[in-house]
C-alpha cells in the first residue's frame, strides 16, 4: 500500500487516471480505510463512493432510500431534457413503476428465447473469427469484440442490415461521451435522440403486425403488458448501449487478461468446458460498468457514514469486485475461482437483464475463438478508453495465427 495516499486527498473520480488503468490501490485503501468515500467533485459538490461488497449490495437491496430515479445513474448532473430520457430506461426507474415496466420487457430475456440465439451466436462468431483470420493483425476492439455483441442486438431487435452500422456508431457515441476522440456530451445527447427516434419508428412500424423480434414482442404483447412506441424510444436506447459496451469490454478485458496469463489462456484452449466457470472470473476481473449512481432520497445511514437525503451515491461494482473481505488474492486472475460472487451484473432490483445472454455471448466467443486461432500476441500499445464509468478499450493491437 503506498504511503502516499491520504483519505483527505485522494481521488478516484478523475477520469484521466483511468485511461492508465483502473486505480487499484486506491480502493484498495479506500476499503481498508474509509469505505463509504466523500470523494469530492470538480464542479463543486461531491459525492460517496461506495467500495466494499456488502455496502453495494446493502445499497442496491434499497431502492426506496437509494433511487435511480431521482438523479439518474451516472455522477453528473444531467440537463433536466436528459434527466427525463434517463428515466425512461429501466436502469433509471423506481419500484412500483421499475417493476411493471421491467416485468414487460422480460418477455424478451427468458431463457428460452436466450437460449434459441445460440445456433444464431455460434454462426456469427465463426464469421467473425473467419474475417480476423484473414486479417492476420487486428484491432482486437473493433474488428473482433465490437462484431458480436452489436449482431446479437440487432438480431434480436431484428434492426434491418443496412442501419446496422450507424446505430453502433451512434451507441459508441453515447457511451464514450468522456473521451475526446468519440465526441463530446452534446454529441452524446444527440446520438441518443438520433437512436431513440429511430425505435420509436421502428415500434411503430411494427405496432398491430406480427413477428418475432424483440420490439414486435413487446409492442404487441396481449393485455396490458404491451408498451407504447414512446416507451420503447428511451428502453431502446438503453438497450442499444447496454448490450453493446459492455458486451465488448468483457471480451477485451479477457482477452487482455488471458495474454497476461498464459497458464490460463492454455487451460482454457486446451478444455472449453472451464469456459463457464471462467466467465463468471472475466466479469469479475473486467467489471465493464465501473458504477452507477443512486440518489438518497432521506437521510440514511450507509457503512457508518451519514448520508444525507439529496446526495449522491456511488455504487462502485468494481472496487466491490476487488473486495479482499470477499475475494481471496482478488488481484489474481483466477479462472477457476469458485464461488464467485461479483457484482458485475449489479444486484437486485435492477440486476442486468442481459446477464444470460452476455455470459452466453462470452462462451461462445472464447470457444470459437480457441478453435480457429493457434496462437495471439499483442502488436503493439492497448489504449484505453478515457472514462471512470465504462472500463473500456479503443485499440488493442493482435497478430492472430489461424490454426
Ligand atoms: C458483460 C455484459 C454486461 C454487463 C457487465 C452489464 C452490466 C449491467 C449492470 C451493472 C446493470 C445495473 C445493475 C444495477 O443497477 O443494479 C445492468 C442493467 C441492465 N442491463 Fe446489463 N450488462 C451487460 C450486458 C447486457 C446485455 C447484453 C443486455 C441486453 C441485451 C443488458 C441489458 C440491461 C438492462 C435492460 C438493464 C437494466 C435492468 C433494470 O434496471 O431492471 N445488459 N447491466
Amino acid at each position: 500500500m503506498s504511503a502516499a495516499l491520504d483519505p483527505a486527498t485522494v481521488d478516484v473520480y478523475d477520469p484521466d487516471q483511468y485511461v492508465a488503468g483502473v486505480p487499484h490501490e486506491k480502493f484498495a485503501f479506500l476499503r481498508a480505510h474509509d469505505p463509504v468515500f466523500w470523494q469530492r467533485l470538480p464542479h463543486g459538490g461531491g459525492c460517496w463512493f461506495v467500495t466494499k461488497h456488502s455496502d453495494v449490495i446493502a445499497a442496491s437491496a434499497d431502492p426506496a432510500t437509494f433511487s435511480a430515479e431521482r438523479g439518474g445513474v451516472v455522477i453528473e448532473d444531467l440537463a433536466p431534457e436528459r434527466l427525463v430520457q434517463m428515466r425512461g430506461q429501466l436502469l433509471a426507474m423506481d419500484p412500483p413503476r421499475h417493476r411493471d415496466v421491467r416485468r414487460k420487457v422480460l418477455v424478451g430475456f427468458t431463457p428460452g428465447l436466450v437460449g434459441r440465439m445460440e445456433p444464431f451466436l455460434r454462426e456469427r462468431a465463426r464469421s467473425v473469427m473467419r474475417a480476423a483470420a484473414a486479417k492476420g493483425r487486428v484491432n482486437f476492439v473493433y474488428d473482433m469484440a465490437a462484431a458480436l455483441p452489436l449482431q446479437v442486438i440487432c438480431e434480436i431487435f431484428g434492426i434491418p442490415e443496412s442501419d446496422r452500422a450507424w446505430v453502433v456508431e451512434a451507441g459508441d457515441r453515447v457511451i464514450g461521451r468522456d473521451d475526446p476522440e468519440l465526441g463530446v456530451s452534446e454529441d452524446s445527447g444527440e446520438s441518443s435522440v438520433k437512436i431513440g427516434t429511430y425505435g420509436f419508428q421502428l415500434a411503430n412500424e411494427r405496432t398491430g403486425k406480427g413477428g418475432d423480434d424483440l420490439i414486435s414482442l413487446l409492442v404487441n404483447a396481449p393485455g396490458d403488458n404491451a408498451i407504447t412506441a414512446a416507451e420503447f424510444a428511451n428502453l431502446f436506447i438503453q438497450l442499444i448501449v447496454a448490450g453493446n459496451e459492455t458486451t465488448r469490454t468483457l471480451l477485451t478485458g479477457s482477452l487482455l487478461a488471458l495474454l497476461d496469463d498464459r497458464d490460463a489462456y492454455r487451460e482454457l484452449e486446451a478444455d472449453p468446458s472451464l469456459l463457464p466457470v471462467a466467465v463468471e472470473e472475466m466479469l469479475r476481473w473486467t467489471t465493464p460498468v465501473h458504477y452507477f449512481r443512486r440518489t438518497a432520497t432521506r437521510d440514511a445511514e450507509l457503512g457508518g457514514k451519514k448520508i444525507r437525503e439529496g446526495e449522491k451515491v456511488v455504487l462502485h461494482y468494481t472496487s466491490a469486485n476487488f473486495d479482499e473481505t470477499v475475494f481471496a488474492e482478488p488481484l489474481r486472475f483466477e479462472i477457476r475461482r469458485d464461488p464467485n460472487p461479483h457484482l458485475a451484473f449489479g444486484w437486485g432490483e435492477h440486476f442486468c437483464l442481459g446477464a444470460k445472454l452476455a455470459r452466453m455471448e462470452a462462451r461462445i466467443f472464447w470457444e470459437e475463438f480457441f478453435a480457429s486461432f493457434a496462437a495471439a500476441e499483442l502488436t503493439g500499445a492497448v489504449r484505453r478508453m478515457r472514462s471512470n464509468l465504462n472500463n473500456s478499450h479503443k485499440e488493442i493491437p493482435v497478430r492472430l495465427v489461424p490454426r
